[in-house]
């Protein structure tokens, strides 16, 4: 979607922010007032692995992988406290948004941000060393309190990810949806067009879906090549599912 009047961007807040009670302070610096976009989507998420490695499936293989994977999860910040692993998950809506909200967010590393970036919200983050079994320093986790979407394209794809067309009402959703004509059913990492004991479903006859995870799963039900993986399709209908 190149239309950047109607552009869109994820946010989340990432669970080092909700541990400092930092939440009011992220919304407020990127509310209307402040940058002229507005909200498109909220909730409150508790980060499967699934979706996490969906989220930052670019990041795949580097070092740094498996301690992002952790840390979106919320086990870094709250070890001893599932109930407590979250982050809060926004789709903003707007002229420029991306580029506003990366702008408000600052620099990658919270170091850098605060020598180059005064007033930006990473400064507030923190870097961390990452140790290996042994206690040895094999990294470093940087601790920089929100995610925002890096391109138009990359928010397209980080928004299908984390919200159903439905989570977004209708007067902002900027994606193509398809109304669902089949039952797709998702178990033991297959996907399935009848229900069988423990079986997720994932979407009915009559359910407004993204247009672009139909064709997906259409392509997958086929045994054909898609455009993304099942898994990133499915990531989004299992969000606060059962688990
Ligand atoms: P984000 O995706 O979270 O908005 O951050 P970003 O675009 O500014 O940075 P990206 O390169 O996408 O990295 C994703 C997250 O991985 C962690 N990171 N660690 N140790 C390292 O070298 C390193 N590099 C990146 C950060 O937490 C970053 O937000
Ligand atoms: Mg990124």
């Amino acid at each position: 979607m190149e239309n950047a009047a109607f552009e869109q961007t994820l946010v989340l807040i990432k669970p080092d922010a909700l541990k400092l009670s930092l939440t009011g302070y992220i919304l407020s610096q990127f509310s209307e007032f402040h940058t002229g976009l507005r909200f498109a989507g909220a909730k409150i998420v508790h980060v499967t692995r699934m979706l996490a490695e969906e989220h930052y499936a670019e990041h795949r293989g580097k070092h740094f992988f498996e301690p992002i994977i952790e840390y979106i999860m919320g086990m870094s910040h709250y070890p001893a406290g599932p109930q407590r692993r979250r982050v809060v998950a926004l789709v903003y809506s707007g002229p420029d948004a991306v580029r506003k909200i990366r702008e408000i967010a600052g620099p990658t590393n919270p170091h850098v941000a605060r020598e180059t970036s005064p007033g930006t919200i990473r400064t507030l983050g923190t870097v961390v060393p990452v140790k290996n079994a042994s206690g040895a320093v094999v990294g470093e986790r940087m601790d920089n309190l929100v995610h925002a979407s890096a391109t138009p394209a990359e928010a397209e794809r980080e928004i299908k990810l984390w919200f159903r067309p439905t989570d977004i009402m209708p007067y902002m959703r900027i994606y193509p949806t398809e109304i669902s004509d089949a039952h797709y059913y998702y178990h033991d990492g297959k996907l399935l067009t009848a229900y069988e004991p423990g079986a997720k479903c994932l979407c009915a006859p009559g359910d407004t879906v993204w247009k672009s995870d139909l064709e997906a799963l259409r392509q997958i039900e086929r045994g054909l090549m898609a455009a993304c993986s099942l898994d990133a399709v499915v990531a989004k209908y299992l969000i606060n599912a059962s688990p």
